[in-house]
């Protein structure tokens, strides 16, 4: 069935008998390849097949890149396999036909060549591409737990060999100018001013299509394959387990059983990408990319600018946070009222810009918009201010209210308290609707969530401010309502105990943390609290449970290793002993008590729909955000409402019951499941423009 051309492309004709096909999405700044686009793309290939022109160059009219890639949500609309299979090879049949055009074809690229992107660069005879540091190339698929699907898998081998290939794919990582010119993923690099210019003479001067070397060819022979075969599983199957992430082990599946040769392997990818939609995995990755994106969308513009931050406290976080923003771009001054935390913070900063930024006078340039101030000075032109002293109420208290005369009427006050509630911080304020939580996590670099805490004083447009900051610092905002732990904290802290629970009853640590890993935690409960610090992690936990009105934890291992000084990473020994960053763990041995993976996770999940009840963030969605961007829970699974409707509320509060009979009552079934059986909690609408929860 044709639909209505809406003008998705563009095509220009030439004197010289080249046609110039424009990727050009309507309504979008960025091009992706929905079903609709392709079938236009269809249409006007079988046009400009019929003209015979010189040549064919295919590029994009958008600033921002060439094509994102496809259009992920399409694939949530996917039902079953067969729908999933339909999709995918009418892709592939598009970019087979422009593959298959009799005349040269030249990808003209810029920015972004993404997935499906880089599969319809790679369907053309040559590439061309701006060679600035924007370039990026990639084939990210995996990453949503599928591999790509328009030929991508076979392409990427024919045309850079096996080993560059897989690498592509099964990292997802993306590659940048020098990179892939090195390769052979583009022919060509040029200046932007002569991308037309080179497109054009590769069409009228067409030179011998670049395909892998042969060395490279020969290792996807038939006889050599069974040799190269297991090492790429053993790379694989050393950094994820197959029954969580299949994909990568479908690639190289595809790989040896067709060495990306034929027909067969094409109709072999777009079977099995069909098999991989319909997976948990799939589906989990794919809704954590969506959750994502809304995060970024929470964060409003800002009605002040936020380039000049002021940071007061220069210890782990304040110096983390000071580093973080002034490597994104703001001019920052960093505060202590010890005068002799800010150099090492700063040498920290240095020794991480130059990690990460390589070129001189770009570290350069960072080290200049990071100052120390150890006074307060700057304080008067901050946009935004951020406390990220100790964790003690009555000295942030004092703080707040010293400053507070001194920053600018429009600045936004912030604190990075893990613990204390914003209400109370901002009791002694003249204007406490200006203060807001931010709570970054530790590590500051690698962290992607930021808490956005609201008290019930706190206005809306300094909640605003406050997640348009965390989106200048290309972090993901959550807005939540200030309550013991905020949502991250509040759930992780029953798991960390149950870890206590178990051990105490004599399960090995390492049995523990196995338990955990085996569900598809980045690290187990034990090793967690390691790098958490013990002392951080019991103080967190008393807070939070004083705060619930439940009993403070007094866990046997845990005081005992806090009695003796051990704790954790940052004293060389915790639970575990630490070396060069790296626990020692002993052997697994021994078999897990039957219910201990259900334990450590149901009991998350169960404060989870606690935090649902309480309406601490919007929603069940933005809850499983926040798990996943703040604790790394097992990303493949969605997050923890996702998992559990997975495995069926009803089965889950079943569960829980039976372990309240066996382990005690804090398994009790939290009423909020109920709002998640009726579906009443799940994505509601936003509330506001941005989402903010209800005050209570
Ligand atoms: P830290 O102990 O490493 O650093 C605190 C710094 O504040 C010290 O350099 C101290 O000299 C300075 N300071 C104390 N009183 C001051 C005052 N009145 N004026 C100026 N400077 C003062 O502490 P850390 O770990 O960086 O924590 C800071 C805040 O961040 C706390 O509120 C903590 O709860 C929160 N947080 C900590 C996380 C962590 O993993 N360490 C994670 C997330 C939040």
């Amino acid at each position: 069935m044709s639909t209505p051309d809406r003008g998705h492309w563009r095509i220009e004709r030439d004197a010289e008998q080249i046609i110039w096909l424009w990727a050009d999405k309507a309504d979008a700044s960025a091009n992706v390849l929905s079903s609709e686009v392709l079938q236009e793309l269809d249409g006007h290939l079988a046009t400009i097949r019929s003209e015979a022109p010189r040549g064919l160059v295919v590029l994009s009219a958008k600033k921002s890149g060439f094509v994102a890639g496809a259009d992920i949500k399409e694939f949530t609309r996917i039902q079953g396999e067969d729908s999933g299979y339909r999709l995918i090879h009418a892709g592939q049949a598009v970019l087979d036909r422009l593959a298959a055009l009799p005349f040269p074809t030249v990808a003209a690229l810029h920015g972004f060549a993404l997935g499906g992107g880089l599969e319809l660069a790679l369907a053309c005879r040559y590439r061309v591409a701006v060679g600035d540091e924007r370039l990026t190339l990639g084939l990210p698929e995996v990453q949503l737990g599928i591999h790509p699907g328009f030929g991508g898998t076979v392409r990427s081998v024919q045309l850079i060999g096996v080993k560059a290939a897989m690498r592509l794919l099964l990292t997802g990582k993306p590659v940048r100018a020098e990179e892939a010119l090195r390769l052979g993923l583009v022919d060509r690099l040029v200046a932007a001013e002569n991308l037309h210019a080179e497109a054009r003479r590769l069409i009228l001067h067409p030179p011998r299509p670049h395909r892998a070397p042969l060395t490279e060819r020969m290792l996807s022979w038939a006889p050599i394959r069974p040799w190269v075969q297991p090492s790429l599983t053993a790379q694989v199957a050393s950094k994820v387990r197959r029954e969580h992430y299949p994909a990568p082990f479908a690639i190289i599946d595809l790989w040896s059983r067709f060495g990306a040769r034929g027909p067969a392997a094409f109709e072999a990818e777009a079977r099995s990408i069909a098999r991989l939609f319909v997976s948990e995995t799939a589906r989990g990755l794919i809704r954590v990319f969506l959750l994502q994106d809304r995060l970024k969308a929470l964060a409003g513009k800002s009605a002040t600018p936020l380039q000049q931050v002021h940071v007061i406290g220069a210890g782990v976080m304040g110096g983390d946070i000071a580093a973080w923003a002034a490597l994104r771009g703001c001019r920052v001054s960093l505060q202590d009222s010890d005068a002799t935390r800010i150099p090492p913070a700063l040498a920290r900063a240095r020794e991480w810009f130059q990690s990460r930024l390589r070129e001189p006078d770009k570290v350069a340039a960072a080290v200049q918009r990071l100052s120390a101030d150890p006074e307060g000075l700057a304080l008067a032109e901050a946009d935004v201010v951020i406390e990220a002293i100790v964790e003690d109420l009555q000295a942030k208290r004092t703080l707040l209210q010293q400053i507070e005369p001194r920053v600018k009427p429009d600045a936004l006050l912030a604190t990075n308290t893990s613990s204390i509630d914003i209400g109370a911080l901002g009791a002694g304020l003249k204007r406490p609707e200006r203060l807001v939580g931010l709570h970054f996590f530790n590590p500051v670099a690698q962290m992607p969530l930021v808490e956005i805490v609201a008290a019930p004083a706190s206005s809306e447009p300094a909640v605003r401010t406050a997640s348009a900051f965390a989106r200048t610092l290309d972090k993901l905002p959550l807005p939540c309502r200030s309550v013991p732990g905020f949502v991250v904290n509040r759930v992780l802290m029953p798991y960390l105990q149950e870890a206590m629970h178990a051990a105490a009853e004599g399960v090995p640590f390492e049995r523990i943390d196995a338990a955990a890993v085996a569900f598809g935690m980045p690290m187990g409960p034990v090793e967690l609290a390691d790098v958490v610090g013990l002392d951080v992690a019991a103080h967190v936990g008393a807070i939070v449970a004083q705060g619930l009105g439940r009993p403070v934890p007094d866990l046997e291992p845990l005081r005992a290793r806090i009695a003796a000084g051990q704790l954790g990473r940052k004293s060389g020994a915790g639970f575990y002993p630490w070396q060069d960053g790296k626990a020692i763990k002993a052997p697994v041995s021994g078999t897990a008590p039957e219910d201990l993976t259900d334990r450590l996770i149901l009991i998350l999940l169960n404060e989870c729909a606690a935090c649902l009840r309480e309406q601490i963030a919007a929603d069940a969605d933005l809850i499983d955000a926040a798990v996943i961007f703040g604790t790394g829970f097992a990303p493949f699974r969605g997050g923890p409402f996702a998992y559990a409707r997975a495995r069926g509320v009803n089965a889950v509060v079943e569960r829980l019951q039976a372990l309240a009979q066996r382990h005690g009552e804090r398994f009790e079934p939290d009423v909020g499941w109920a709002l998640l059986a009726s579906g009443a909690a799940a994505s509601r609408p936003p509330r506001t423009s941005l989402e903010q929860p209800v005050k209570s």
